[in-house]
């Protein structure tokens, strides 16, 4: 089976069972500040878990593009990427824990033609919130499951969510294929790292909502979230041990070496970084969202993919800027399925040039300083773990790149030291991605609502005085302030902004009703709506309507009146990017 089989065997069995097909939303989010990338099929769905109507129905399926950036570190292993594709199927309040699993059940066995004994499963032990979950450890053995393969866990392991600090959460029930090997210890099940058991499908049971003080409560909408590893499960379907020996990733391989005249089974690690890190970057460049490289959020990440992977065609003997050539692979072999790749693939190609010509120039840097840090080392044989990690940190220096420089002048690098300010600074990143994760995502307060309505009201205002080629290239509301992206190539006049903020105010002031519609996508596009969901839903699309001001296609929440917002401030208009102008701007009494 083919990754294109895969999908379409995936989406087309629960469209039998009635699900509605939706796309991959975009790998950067909208409207949605709490997190950088999307990191599971669910996050675009939360205010329909959370109870907005779905204008697609109660059961859903997509596959999505997704980014998960805590692990990078240990990328280069035989199974952790930074991109993947997450297969997955909803029910909003519709069938709950035995139809799930016994949908996961015959996909994997009839369609997918799995063992049922290669399979494990696991479920939630209980604690003093929730009770340990005998109905899906009873679903799964009449399904036929032996004891000894269905493993009970903790929070750690068998419980997801909130997503953010409240909101819906619940036990989840994940699905491992066990590839044979013997267990590595008397201990070892599905939650052991060595190896035996690959996680393939998680299955979550959203039946409670977690409130501010703590308690959970059972939930009137029971849901259910899924999701599945296209990479993982095709690397088992064609019985290989990873997914870069999958079609998804062949190619890319033959291409670094093709380019490095080495051979990928002499280094699995650095072919796997730079492979995973290209496909990774070239993905965040070619979303129609697509960010460049910068010392922020999104642009950082991407910057770091962009450099370690240039880093590592360097030690594999690949001279200049050839990251390109191994991107063109990915576009190439992704572009039926993701056309946004062959849409932007001109902006994919020029960044990764100028950012691999910049670190480059960092580079040589970062080498005269490492020189100078080594020569005033003296006679002492060790460079300090602060030392170490200022190369990484300043130059984005790997540890083994200074251990290289190191053994070279007979010195020795402090790891231990290095790594104790590494995992410093990694749990301040987390701890800033754990509060951006709580910021928000869960929160459809009053406060993100009325910003989001100012939003739509801004868009409008911006169409009517800056012309109606404007388009939205980005939004990222806090309950704070709203940010809005969108292309025009010159800084704005006072004048400018002075009509933009006056026609929302006035739009506000005339108390207008949001009216809010589902209807067929077609009509909606007739009717003239605006957004940027280009052929997002198959079917029927919410447009929300502010009076003849606005119109568009929108998952809401909104406010009901625009005169909830009272009043609307500019605070700042600023650059972007090349060509993407940037507003900040609040709502409330000035
Ligand atoms: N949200 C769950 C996960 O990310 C299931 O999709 O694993």
């Amino acid at each position: 089976m083919n990754a294109k089989e895969l999908r379409n065997a995936y989406v087309n069995f629960f469209k039998e069972r009635g699900h509605a097909y939706i796309q991959s939303s975009s790998l950067i989010p909208e409207n949605d500040p709490t997190v950088l990338f999307t990191t599971a099929g669910m996050h675009p769905l939360v205010p329909y878990l959370l109870g907005e109507k779905h204008p697609a129905g109660k059961r859903l399926v997509n596959y999505q593009k997704c980014l998960r950036t805590g692990d990078i570190d240990e990328v280069g292993d035989a199974t952790h990427l930074t991109f993947f594709e997450m297969l997955g199927n909803w029910s909003l309040g519709d069938y709950f824990k035995e139809g799930s699993i016994q949908m996961s059940y015959d996909l994997l066995t009839e369609v997918l033609k799995i063992d049922i004994n290669s399979l494990a499963v696991t479920a939630f032990e209980g604690n003093e919130n929730a009770p340990k979950d005998m109905e899906t450890y009873h679903i799964w053995k009449n399904l036929g499951f032996r004891d000894d393969q269905i493993f009970f866990y903790g929070m750690k392991d068998n419980w997801w969510g909130p997503a953010g600090q409240t909101g819906p959460c619940g036990p989840d029930t994940e699905i491992f294929y066990d590839n044979g090997q013997p267990k590595c210890s008397a201990g070892c099940g599905p939650s052991c790292r060595c190896g035996k058991y690959v996680e393939i499908w998680n299955n979550v049971f959203m039946e409670y909502n977690k409130n501010a003080d703590g308690s959970y409560v059972p939930l009137s909408q029971k849901n259910v979230d899924t999701g599945m590893g296209l990479e993982r499960v095709l690397a088992m379907m064609n019985g290989v041990g990873s997914p870069y020996d999958t079609e998804l990733f062949i190619p890319v391989i033959e291409e670094i070496e093709r380019l490095s005249g080495k051979r990928y089974a002499d280094h699995l690690k650095e072919f796997r970084i730079i492979a995973d890190h290209v496909r990774a970057a070239t993905f965040i460049l070619g979303d129609d969202m697509g960010v460049a490289p910068s010392k922020m959020d999104q642009g950082y990440v991407l910057r770091r993919l962009i450099r370690r992977s240039s880093r590592y065609m360097r030690k594999i003997g690949i001279e200049g800027c050839r990251m390109v050539s191994v991107s063109k692979i990915i576009v190439d072999n992704y572009s039926d399925v993701y056309p946004e790749l062959e849409r932007n693939k001109e902006f994919i190609f020029t960044n990764i040039t100028a950012e691999e010509e910049k670190f480059n120039k960092t580079l040589d840097r970062g080498l005269r300083i490492a020189d100078r840090m080594f020569e005033e080392l003296g006679n002492e044989k060790v460079l300090s773990g602060e030392l170490a990690f200022r190369l990484y940190d300043t130059f984005g220096f790997p540890i083994e790149l200074t251990e290289e420089l190191a053994n070279e002048r007979d010195v020795s690098v402090d790891i231990k030291g290095f790594e104790v300010r590494f995992k410093e600074h990694q749990d301040i990143s987390r701890a800033g991605a754990e509060q951006k994760f709580k910021g928000g995502l869960a929160d459809c307060s009053d406060e993100t609502t009325k910003l989001h309505t100012a939003t739509h009201l801004l868009n409008a205002a911006l169409r009517q005085v800056l012309g109606t080629n404007i388009m939205q290239k980005g939004s990222n509301i806090t309950p704070e302030r709203l940010r809005f992206d969108f292309n025009f190539d010159r800084k704005m006049t006072p004048e400018e902004i002075r009509q933009v903020s006056d026609t929302v105010n006035d739009a506000i002031k005339a108390g207008i009703d949001i009216v809010c519609e589902e209807i067929p996508y077609e009509e909606a596009k007739r009717c003239g709506a605006i957004g940027a969901f280009d052929g997002k839903y198959e079917d029927i699309v919410k447009v929300y309507t502010i009076g003849d001001v606005s119109k568009e296609l929108c998952g809401g929440p909104h406010v009901g009146n625009t005169n909830e917002l009272i009043g609307f401030k500019i605070q700042k208009e600023e650059s972007s990017a090349a060509g993407v102008r940037r507003i900040k701007a609040v709502v409330g009494q000035f």
